[in-house]
């Protein structure tokens, strides 16, 4: 069957982000070897070391958009392999109820992050569901923050990010969503780390978080995100990448989706109410 295209290019997996379970999710991007989290996962768990050296809080709270079924909660707190996921969820036959037990289970033997909270906001309400029934997530936010502001309650969730991080989200969400965040507390921006593929412009993003007291850098290298899902997909990539002035020699010529990542932090500011830093 040929795979689905959103009008950016991209293949569409919308089918397999809202169902009861990430069994589906994890096979199909296991058959894509979809290995951004992963690539991701020592990134994060440097910011998440650099957040708490800088003496601003013990425990920090981590906030992953389109965090799905909770993806990259479950390798961070599990220290897992995306294979070893898939390989778990491939393997789980039983019910919904017996996987959120045996999750629930794994991770009450094997959280190797106790002192951090983690949060996600999706707009898929099913996986959300998932992710909090499991533990995976402390606490999540359903909702799409293209279409319209947090509520009061959203927002207070939002606002208790320090570290704001994400894969496989941008593209989806844009400097609509991001601003939203970072500005869900009155004056405390989070740090921020966004995995994004190189078809999608992150300068907008950096141009609205720079208005909002940012620095934003690119960080040196490009991360394989996955293998494209047909050819008509890496055509229809290829054509923009090279619309966009981007040298794909031996990257997406050779048949993977390449994602670079950003690392925002705001600027100190001159004189720092420290009430505010926790
Ligand atoms: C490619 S998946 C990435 C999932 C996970 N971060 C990972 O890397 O495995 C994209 C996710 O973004 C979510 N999403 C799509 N539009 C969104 C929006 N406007 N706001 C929040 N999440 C959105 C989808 O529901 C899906 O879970």
């Amino acid at each position: 069957m040929a795979v689905p295209l959103h009008t950016t290019g991209k293949a569409s997996f919308d089918d397999i982000y809202d169902r009861p379970d990430p069994r589906d999710y994890y096979a199909r991007m296991s058959d894509l070897d979809y290995r951004i989290p992963e690539l991701a996962k020592p990134v994060f768990q440097q910011q998440i070391r650099e957040y708490r050296a800088s003496a601003r809080v013990d425990t920090p709270t981590v906030l992953d958009l389109g965090c799905s079924y909770g993806v990259n909660a479950a390798l961070l707190r599990l220290d897992a392999t995306m294979s070893e996921l898939a390989e778990h969820y491939s393997t789980a036959k039983d019910d919904r109820t017996a996987l959120v037990a045996a999750d629930r289970a794994l991770l009450g033997t094997r959280d190797t992050l106790p002192d951090v909270r983690f949060l996600g906001m999706d707009a898929s309400a099913p996986a959300l569901a998932y992710a909090r029934e499991t533990g995976l997530l402390h606490d999540t936010v359903h909702a799409d923050l293209e279409s319209g502001e947090p509520t009061d309650e959203q927002r207070a969730i939002l606002a208790s990010a320090d570290i704001v991080i994400s894969t496989g989200c941008v593209g989806y969400v844009t400097e609509k969503t991001l601003a939203r965040v970072a500005t869900a507390h009155p004056r405390r921006r989070p740090w921020m780390a966004h995995f994004v593929l190189r078809m999608f412009d992150f300068m907008p993003i950096a141009a609205e978080l720079a208005a909002l007291g940012y620095r934003t850098e690119r960080a040196p290298g490009l991360f394989e995100q996955r293998r494209f899902a047909s050819a008509a997909e890496q055509t229809q990539v290829l054509n923009t990448l090279s619309a966009n002035g981007i040298d794909t020699t031996d990257r997406e010529t050779e048949g993977w989706l390449y994602a670079g990542l950003y690392l925002s932090r705001p600027l100190p500011k001159p004189h720092a109410d420290t009430e505010d830093q926790h």
